[in-house]
């Protein structure tokens, strides 16, 4: 199917798929290649949860976004790799030797006896070996589960544990600025109750020296000696298991959503060309990192599929300085580039001047991902690095949605400031209000909820098909729940709000403040805590903690250390609190449940109104922690 190339060819399509849903994705899918093809585009809905798109077809993932592309362009440059180091220069990798590269790792699994349908998990820096190695799990049809290199042993053991990974991959240590992270020493320790692991793969970056277990422990350039680069991809089912990818939810622990194979390839192949709009000798950069939704679906397949060039950045972005987004644009003529607010926002408060140093001429086309983007960073990406000239592609989505769902599309619909605008073809957002009725009104302001199954979407929690149930579609009855909030101006643009539930968006990290609530009660002297987000200029939100604790006012100081160790080592560095309040009790109602309403306003700063208190259990509290309150 051709691009779409006009407001009116938008409207169209969208028209098209709304009319036509099934015959409109069936028209999508034969852009890929099958081995065989579909009998029904889609089966099932919102009530059943069987949800089935391309049933009876069969393909790879790995082979549309590598071996289609080898007769064609088997010499473009498929991956540009930039180091941390400034002084490395940055790699390039064709078509070719990409796909060279791939098989010789998906021998290497296959090789370690991985078959199709076995989980191989990876924890690791941000190498190219990662996207070679998700690439290769396709490959032979096992399913990778990526876990954030920023995340803590015990989080790693946890979501091994539940997806009973076979094979873990990591590397002996991970560049990050002037720091390395001991990435396979925190998988020891991970592993030292995760049973279902038979080995451990090691990829060799930094050469810190890292124990190595006898029988279980392998260096990945010694496998790679008796591997071979050509390597059949193997059918897939379309709703073979693809991937796992853990998120957080407002209650209990990460959750693993599960992606399968023909659907999110498909969804994702169309959102990309349709959201960036790239042409042939464009040039793709995705800061986020590939243990993130957006790392998976706009860093690798969507470029990929689209036979792109596609960069994957090692680093941060203020190493060796905060010019370094700004510096590798012009280095490598980036076309378009992809970040999440909290970055435009950190480097908005540095120099203007690391911006001015650079021409930053090559760029087309901005995009936003992971939180709201305020306007006042908006501005500044638009005007800064935008230069005025380039649109900002705002898009909308979340790890459950696979891609995006409602974001302007480059060059082609309007974008306005702050918000995400119009919904993809295919995809039908209502707003509904708190009793759950569908709002008929255009200009509204509610919970945003998707009408109709989409390709890309997620079909269940691994090992959980009731949670699966619960969390998205009881809430409404027949609609997706999202969990965030959005308004709808009179012209149908969305922009959405933030999260409704108990999720904060911290820095575009999604944690659960239960979770954190969690790791802070792992503290011995502990009674309760509450968590709440507040608003913070640079991570978007930031993490604010009641805590009953009556050892810590002698030394308050000590226990807040106590504590953000806690967080670190049960969740990770990603999850530290900015503000912990000791407090003599937490709101309660009579039936004992915490009223975080006024725990978020007192956290917000915002004590004008702080309601009626008088049906608390103990309104007493509510002074002393407004007195107490921290900024
Ligand atoms: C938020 C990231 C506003 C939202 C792709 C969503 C956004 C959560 C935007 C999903 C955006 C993502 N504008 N909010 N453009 N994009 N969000 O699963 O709250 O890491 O529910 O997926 O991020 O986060 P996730």
């Amino acid at each position: 199917m051709e691009p779409i190339r006009s407001y009116q060819e938008y409207l169209n399509h969208y028209e098209e798929a709304q009319a036509n849903p099934t015959g409109y994705w069936d028209k999508v899918a034969r852009d890929l290649e099958w081995f065989r093809p579909w009998k029904r585009v889609c089966t099932g809905d919102f009530s059943d949860l069987n949800i089935k798109w391309f049933e009876g077809g069969t393909t790879n993932l790995s082979s549309n976004c590598l071996d289609r592309h080898l007769k064609n362009k088997g010499k473009k440059t498929a991956l540009i790799y930039v180091s941390n180091n400034p002084k490395e220069p940055p790699q390039k990798i064709t078509y070719s030797e990409l796909q060279q590269k791939v098989c010789r790792m998906a021998s290497v699994f296959s090789n370690l006896g991985i078959k199709k349908g076995d989980v191989i998990c990876f924890y690791m820096g941000m190498v190219p070996e990662l996207m070679i190695g998700i690439l290769a799990a396709t490959r032979i049809g096992a399913i990778h589960s990526v876990v954030f290199g920023g995340f803590s042993a015990q989080s790693l053991s946890g979501r091994i544990q539940d997806c009973q990974a076979k094979l873990l991959v990591t590397n002996d240590g991970g560049y990050r600025g002037d720091k390395i992270i001991a990435l396979k020493e925190v998988a020891d320790e991970a592993l030292k109750d995760c049973p279902s692991i038979q080995t451990v793969v090691v990829h060799r970056r930094t050469k810190n020296a890292v124990k190595m277990q006898d029988g279980r422990d392998l260096w990945l350039h010694d496998l790679e000696t008796t591997a071979t680069t050509v390597f059949p991809a193997t059918p897939m089912e379309a709703e073979d298991p693809l991937f796992i990818l853990y998120t957080s939810g407002s209650t209990g622990k990460p959750k693993g959503l599960l992606h399968t194979t023909a659907g999110y390839m498909v969804y994702a192949y169309h959102t990309f060309r349709n959201v960036f709009q790239m042409s042939e000798e464009d040039i793709f950069w995705c800061t986020a990192d590939i243990g993130w939704v957006t790392g998976h679906t706009y860093l690798t397949y969507g470029p990929l599929l689209n036979g792109n060039t596609t960069v994957m950045y090692e680093g941060i972005p203020v190493y060796p300085d905060a010019g370094r987004f700004w510096q590798i644009i012009d280095q490598l003529q980036v076309t378009h580039f992809y970040t999440a607010p909290t970055a435009i926002r950190a480097l908005q408060a540095t120099d203007l001047s690391f911006v001015t140093k650079c021409k930053l001429d090559s760029l087309k086309v901005l995009g936003s991902v992971g939180e709201p983007i305020n306007e006042e960073a908006w501005s500044w990406y638009n005007t800064h690095i935008g230069k005025g000239r380039c649109p900002i592609v705002d898009t909308w989505w979340q790890t459950e949605t696979g891609g995006i769902m409602i974001s302007p599309l480059a060059h082609v619909t309007e974008c306005i400031p702050a918000h995400a605008t119009h919904p993809l073809p295919g995809i039908t957002p209502i707003l509904v209000n708190s009793s759950g009725k569908e709002i008929m009104e255009t200009e509204a302001e509610g919970n945003l909820c998707i009408k109709n199954p989409w390709p890309g979407m997620a079909r269940t929690i691994w090992g959980d098909h009731d949670r699966f149930r619960k969390t998205y579609f009881e809430t409404y009855k027949g609609l997706y729940f999202t969990g965030d909030g959005a308004r709808r101006d009179a012209k149908g643009n969305y922009r959405i709000t933030g999260r409704v539930d108990d999720v904060i968006n911290v820095s575009g990290h999604r944690l659960g403040t239960a979770e954190i609530e969690d790791a802070i009660n792992t503290h011995p002297d502990v009674v309760e805590s509450a968590v709440v987000g507040y608003p913070h200029k640079i991570k978007g939100q930031g993490i604010y903690v009641f805590c009953i604790c009556p050892q810590a006012p002698n030394n308050p100081e000590q226990v807040k250390k106590e504590l953000m160790a806690a967080v670190t080592k049960v969740i990770g560095p990603i999850a530290k609190p900015d503000l912990i309040q000791f407090v003599t009790g937490l709101p309660k109602t009579r039936s004992g449940k915490i009223m975080r309403r006024i725990l978020r306003k007192v956290a917000e700063g915002d004590l004008s109104n702080m309601g009626d208190n008088s049906t608390l259990l103990n309104p007493d509290i509510v002074d002393e922690i407004v007195k107490g309150k921290l900024s």
